[in-house]
C-alpha cells in the first residue's frame, strides 16, 4: 500500500541488498521506519518481538527469513532454522505453513535462487489471495453495510499488503464508496489505535478509533452494519482463533443480529486442528497490560507504567470464538456462509 508517495509491503524481499526488508510496525504511528537485514535471528527475532505481526506477514516473514537463513547458514538449516522460526510465535498457523513450504522447497530444489524465490512466491500468493478475497468482501458489503466495525489490525501490516478484514473496505472505497469503519483500539498492544486507525486514515478511510468496551454498545445501538476481523487460525469444524476480544464481539453481534465476518486466507486455515479447544492461546507478558507506550507532546517516546507497583496482569493474546458465533468466512476462494 502506498505511504505518502511510495508503495510499500510490510516485508519483503530486498533484491538490491540481498535481505529481508520489513516495516518496524511498533514504532507507528509515530515513525514510519523500515529495518533492512541480511541475519536470519534479526527476522526471527522481529516476529517475536513484534515489530512484524499479524498472521500472513508471520507468515511471509518466516518464508523471507528462512530463505535468508539458507543463503547464510545451509549447513544448520533443517536442525536449528526450521525449529527457531516455528518458535516465533504460537497461535498464527500461517507461520507453521510458511516453514513447511520452505522445508519442502529445501529438500525438493535446495539452492538459494529457488529458496528465494520460494519465498517471494508465497508472499505474493498472499498478497493475491488478500486482493481476491477484498472482491469477494466488498460485494457482500455493498449490499448495504457500510458502518463496518474492526479488531485489532487486520490491514496490510498485518497481512504483506491489502489486509484481510480491510481488502474489502479499500475496494469499496476504491469503486467510489465510502466505507466508515469503527476502529477498536485493541488493549493491551493497540493494534487498533496504533496500525489500523493509521493505515484507514493514510488511505483516507473515514474511521473513529473507539475504546474496546464501546463496540458492544455500538453494536446495541444499531451503528454498526457489519463487524469484520481476520484470523490467526481457523480449525477444522470452523472455530476461529483472532486477537483477543473477538469472542466478545462476536456475543455482541449474535444478540443483536449484525453480522459477523471473518476475512481470511487459505493459509489461516488448519485442517488438523480439530477444533477451537486445540488452538494453543499465546499468553504474553505481564508488562504489556502494565504500562502503555506513547509520545509525548514534544514527539519523545514514553513508557509509562499505568497500575500499582505489585499488582498482576493476566495477558491471553488471543481468545476462540465458536462457529456458531460467526455469518461467514471470506477468503480468496470465495464466501463460506454458515448455515442459519
Ligand atoms: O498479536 P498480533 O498483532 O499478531 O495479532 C494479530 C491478529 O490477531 C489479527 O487480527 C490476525 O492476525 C489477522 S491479520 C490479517
Amino acid at each position: 500500500m502506498r505511504v505518502g508517495d511510495s508503495y510499500y509491503r510490510a516485508v519483503n524481499w530486498s533484491t538490491e541488498n540481498g535481505g529481508v526488508q520489513w516495516v518496524e510496525q511498533r514504532q507507528l504511528p509515530f515513525r514510519f521506519e523500515q529495518i533492512i537485514s541480511r541475519n536470519p535471528e534479526d527476522v526471527a527475532r522481529a516476529i517475536e518481538t513484534m515489530q512484524i505481526r499479524g498472521a500472513p506477514s508471520i507468515g511471509a516473514a518466516a518464508a523471507f527469513g528462512l530463505a535468508l537463513a539458507w543463503v547464510a547458514d545451509p549447513a544448520r538449516f533443517t536442525a536449528h532454522w526450521l525449529p527457531r522460526f516455528r518458535s516465533t510465535r504460537p497461535t498464527a498457523v500461517n507461520l507453521f505453513h510458511a516453514c513447511n513450504a520452505m522445508e519442502i522447497c529445501s529438500e525438493l530444489s535446495p539452492s538459494s535462487n529457488t529458496m528465494i524465490e520460494c519465498a517471494t512466491a508465497y508472499a505474493d500468493a498472499e498478497v493475491s489471495a488478500n486482493y481476491r478475497m477484498g472482491e469477494h468482501l466488498a460485494g457482500l458489503l455493498a449490499v448495504g453495510e457500510r458502518r463496518i466495525l474492526t479488531h485489532c489490525n487486520a490491514g496490510w501490516l498485518a497481512a504483506v499488503d491489502w489486509g484481510t478484514a480491510t481488502s474489502g473496505i479499500y475496494h469499496l472505497a476504491k469503486a467510489g464508496e465510502s466505507p466508515f469503519v469503527w476502529v477498536d483500539e485493541t488493549r493491551p498492544r493497540l493494534q487498533g489505535a496504533r496500525l489500523t486507525a493509521w493505515e484507514l486514515t493514510q488511505a483516507g478511510i473515514d474511521c473513529r478509533l473507539q475504546p474496546d468496551g464501546a463496540a458492544a454498545w455500538m453494536i446495541a445501538q444499531g451503528k454498526v452494519d457489519a463487524i469484520v476481523v481476520g484470523a490467526d487460525r481457523i480449525a477444522a469444524n470452523v472455530d476461529i482463533a483472532n486477537k483477543i476480544g473477538t469472542y466478545a464481539l462476536s456475543l455482541a453481534a449474535k444478540e443483536h443480529a449484525v453480522p459477523m465476518y471473518i476475512a481470511a486466507p487459505t493459509s489461516t486455515f488448519d485442517t488438523a486442528c480439530h477444533s477451537g479447544l486445540d488452538i494453543p492461546i499465546e499468553n504474553r507478558h505481564d508488562d504489556e497490560v502494565m504500562s502503555m507506550d506513547g509520545v509525548d507532546s514534544a514527539g519523545q517516546t514514553m513508557h509509562i507504567r499505568i497500575a500499582a507497583d505489585g499488582v498482576r496482569a493476566n495477558n491471553p493474546a488471543f481468545d476462540m470464538t465458536p462457529y456458531g458465533n460467526i455469518t461467514a468466512i471470506v477468503s480468496e476462494q470465495g464466501i463460506w456462509r454458515r448455515e442459519q
